[in-house]
């Protein structure tokens, strides 16, 4: 649980407020005279059941139980967490990952510097000779920081200890393990390691090379608080600059594939570490680029791999493809998924090492994912054979009907009809058999899509807020053509500050280092809704509705909020009469602003 989600859960809004100043029943609610501006008739009221508080009178403002501390004892969002989860009786420290993380990355840091050393000195010769015989060049050897683990199974332990460390710390970054009760060895022993860097360039963990033909060839970091193999790519911090110049980043398999591309610069190639790409990693790139180019092993093992890799990498980048293919926001052409088979018996690192241009050529003539499984699909099947090539077809319609331009599905079925030889009008007769009841659900579901996010987020009592939020994150270029919102009426603090610091930043990758690890929680939770703004409107459009939305849904809680806390006696109704004309007044504008919006 996020620690502002645990702090509101523990702290009762009313017992915080009343700690402050003197709250009245009214209705349903509380009031009192206003704390933050003065005022004789009370303008205050706290909501226990919706945990917020509001000013009707001159602040007209409101939120939550860390708005409410930040604004009356006038601290940061940082110092207001910092007291209420003193007074919540939760632990900070054990909630504040990077402040626990610290040492992780700190002995990391000295390991990769011991592994440098350990190179250089007389230990490392059979290293460096087998390095050498890898055709690495000393720059690439420093600038990737290539280091070797001693044969011996406590020099790292030893050394760590004695700069400070303690074991159950150095135990934690997975550098070493308990080889017996009361006995712990290091990890690593007798390999070539690869530190590997996190996004801000950061040692997370190694990969470790063993220096023949033994086995396991390669040794990773375990999982550790900072590594998970599941989320990180190789190189990606150093290839991140040439990714984004050259909008399209290469997928390979290994580190040396990786090293030996940067080596001959070609800068934008980046490692999934030996496993098929995760979500989680495609997540981490989509941003960066258009263009996806994944580099596949000619074996069985690529093959699948890759496969499997696409079913990750499509559906995430499916979402933006929607969004591309309808106009919107400039930003050129949609993104490509293609696929660079390379020949058998090559690895990209052989290959780029012999012969340069003929990688480049590969590169260049990656084919569109699509043809990819056309291909594979035919030739894993039997197409000479009449029930055959109908499997086949029947197989690959969903593959081409996904394409929205007809032009493009037409581009397939052409490649189709050559594979099977059959007519193309054979294959199309097929695709609309097939489609009729196909159709019909893509329009059940293209309706459905106009509130799909929506519904997704039904449960979420802050849906429309973070709605807006997630495709704001994902689309960051938006923010400069919206209505911008007044951050009031984002009732979640967490929601109001990861808007600012999201006004104040130019990338996602900047929002989340200069955003306070409290709110990653919250930031990788809108990160990860995924929205699908409709075909008919733009993000922009989309962005516009839903902030006017939430303006009004903002308005008319206050006005019920004032009316449930009206008292029979004690009122003076023109008063009240008073706020409410006004808000009104002001859900008029509101109104008025989103029609004209969309007329
Ligand atoms: P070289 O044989 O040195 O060229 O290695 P490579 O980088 O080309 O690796 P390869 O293509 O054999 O494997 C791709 C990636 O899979 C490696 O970079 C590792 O991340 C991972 N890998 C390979 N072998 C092993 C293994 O035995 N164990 C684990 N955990 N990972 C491995
Ligand atoms: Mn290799």
């Amino acid at each position: 649980m996020a620690i502002t989600d645990d702090i509101k859960d523990r702290i009762d809004i009313v017992d915080l407020i009343s700690s402050y100043i003197t709250l009245n029943k009214a209705g349903s609610n509380y009031k009192a005279v206003c704390p933050f501006h003065s005022e004789k008739t009370p303008s205050f009221i706290v909501s226990p059941q919706r945990q917020s508080w509001r000013c009707f009178g001159a602040c007209s403002t409101g939120g939550d139980v860390l708005s409410f501390v930040m604004k009356i004892e006038n601290v940061d969002f940082y110092t207001s967490i910092k007291q209420l989860s003193q007074q919540a009786g939760i632990n900070l420290n054990d909630s504040v990952k990077h402040q626990k993380t610290d040492f992780l990355y700190e002995i990391n840091e000295q390991a990769a510097l011991f592994f440098q050393e350990s190179l250089n000195s007389s230990s490392g010769s059979l290293a460096k000779n087998y390095i050498d015989k890898r055709d690495l060049t000393e720059k690439t050897i420093s600038d990737f920081r290539i280091g070797f683990s001693l044969p011996s199974n406590n020099t790292l332990l030893n050394k760590l200890l004695s700069s400070g460390f303690d074991e159950k710390q150095i135990e934690q970054t997975g550098l070493c393990k308990i080889a017996r009760p009361g006995q712990v060895t290091d990890f690593f022993w007798n390999r070539i390691m690869f530190p590997i860097e996190n996004k801000q360039g950061k040692i997370v963990g190694f990969g470790g090379r063993c220096l023949d033909d033994s086995n396991p060839k390669y040794l990773n970091t375990p999982k550790t608080e900072i590594f998970d193999k599941q989320s990180i790519l190789f190189g990606l911090n150093k290839a991140s600059n040439s990714i984004k110049d050259l909008n399209c980043a290469v997928i390979v398999e290994g580190y040396m594939d990786v090293i030996t591309a940067h080596q001959n610069k070609e800068k934008n190639v980046i490692a999934s570490m030996g496993t098929a790409i995760t979500e989680q990693q495609v997540n981490s790139i989509k941003r960066l680029a258009k263009d996806y180019i994944l580099a596949m092993d000619s074996d069985t093992a690529g093959q699948s791999a890759t496969l499997r890799s696409l079913e990750s990498a499509w559906h995430v980048l499916d979402t933006q493809n929607n969004l591309f293919q309808n106009n919107l926001l400039n930003l050129g052409k949609p993104p490509k998924i293609k696929i660079a088979a390379l020949p058998k018996g090559e690895d990209p690192d052989s290959l780029i090492k012999n012969n340069l241009s003929g990688w480049k050529t590969l590169i260049e003539n990656a084919m569109p994912y699509k043809e990819f499984i056309i291909e594979i699909v035919s030739e894993k099947n039997d197409k000479t054979t009449p029930e055959g090539k109908g499997q086949i077809i029947n197989a690959l319609i969903p593959t081409i009907t996904s394409s929205k331009s007809s032009i493009e599905q037409e581009h397939y079925i052409e490649i189709l009809s050559k594979k099977l030889q059959v007519s193309s009008d054979a294959i199309r007769s097929n695709i609309g058999r097939a489609s009729k009841p196909f159709s019909k659900n893509l329009k059940r579901q293209k309706k459905h899509n106009n509130s799909i996010s929506l519904s997704a987020l039904k449960s979420d009592p802050y849906k429309t807020e973070n709605f807006i939020m997630a495709i704001l994150l994902q689309f960051p270029q938006s923010k400069d053509q919206i209505n911008a919102p007044e951050t009031e009426i984002f009732q979640k603090t967490e929601n109001r500050e990861i808007f600012t610091s999201f006004l104040n930043s130019n990338t996602i990758e900047e929002l989340e280092i200069i955003l306070s690890p409290i709110l990653k929680e919250q930031l990788n939770y809108l990160l990860s809704l995924k929205i699908e703004p409709v075909s008919e409107f733009s993000a922009v459009n989309t962005l516009n509705q839903s902030i006017a939305k939430l303006e009004q849904v903002h308005i008319k809680n206050m006005q019920r909020e004032l009316l449930s806390s009206i008292e029979d006696s004690s009122q003076n109704p023109k008063e009240i009469e008073k706020v409410i004309v006004d808000l009104n007044q002001k859900l008029k504008i509101s109104l008025n602003k989103y029609n004209q919006k969309t007329s």
